[in-house]
């Protein structure tokens, strides 16, 4: 698909691209990054330009060597419903920082809490019985500023959020199984930013911005 082709091209060399999932889904369009490559100014970016939650995704495998949970599993408290209204789950883990951070949230922070579970993502990929969640805690530990997210096992062929368009893009690009996602919203109105408004600012930034429909048809 002549959509798909820029868009893994900008993924391999570090994004962003904007993905809209569907109108029946969220209705949402994030900015997506490969872990590995988020630099505190891709941080900014997020923050400024998409102004969403700055998320990853990590792929099956990796969540079960990091022994992540589902938050709504891994919590006790009768405010827990995990049934949201656009998909069967949130796909929710543990919110994290890299040791080496400091209070977590700032630019700087959140790019090495990104890039260090990117590099993570990176081994257990190489060797999955190298890298145990004890290896994990060595790293990083909960509560923190950077919400990890499990992709699906079965990925876009079991649920099309963008937690799987990103890890998709990834496997399709050679890249770490890791990707970072942020939701754009719109100041002006206080929703979703609409997808004219997504793919005009994709255009004037030059990013490669695509549908969720391309994507499981040329990925999945
Ligand atoms: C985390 C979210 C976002 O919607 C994000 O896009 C990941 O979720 P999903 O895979 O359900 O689309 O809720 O901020
Ligand atoms: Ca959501
Ligand atoms: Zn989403």
């Amino acid at each position: 698909d002549a959509d798909v082709e820029p868009a893994l091209e900008a993924f391999r060399s570090g994004g962003p691209i904007c993905v809209h999932d569907f109108a029946d889904r969220e209705g949402e369009t994030d900015m997506i990054y490969p872990a590995t490559a988020v630099t505190p100014a891709a941080v900014s970016r997020m923050r400024n330009d998409a102004g969403g939650l700055v998320c990853v995704a990590v792929g099956h495998r990796v969540a079960e060597a990091f022994e992540l949970p589902f938050l709504a599993d891994a919590l006790d408290h009768p405010a827990i419903d995990d049934d949201p209204a656009y998909d069967d789950r949130s796909s929710f883990s543990l919110p994290v920082n890299h040791h080496e951070t400091f209070t977590g949230i700032t630019d700087v922070d959140r790019a090495r809490t990104i890039t260090e579970l990117g590099n993570a993502a990176a081994a257990v990929d190489r060797d999955p019985d190298a890298y145990t969640a004890e290896d994990f805690a060595a790293e990083f530990h909960t509560p923190g500023h950077v919400h990890l997210l499990r992709g699906a096992a079965e990925g876009l062929r079991e649920r099309t959020g963008h937690t799987e368009f990103g890890l998709a893009l990834a496997e399709a690009t050679d890249m770490p199984p890791a990707a970072v996602v942020c939701e754009m919203l719109d100041d002006e109105s206080g929703a979703a930013l609409s997808p004219a408004d997504a793919r005009a600012y994709a255009e004037r930034q030059g990013i490669p911005y695509v549908e969720g429909e391309t994507l499981v048809d040329a990925l999945a």
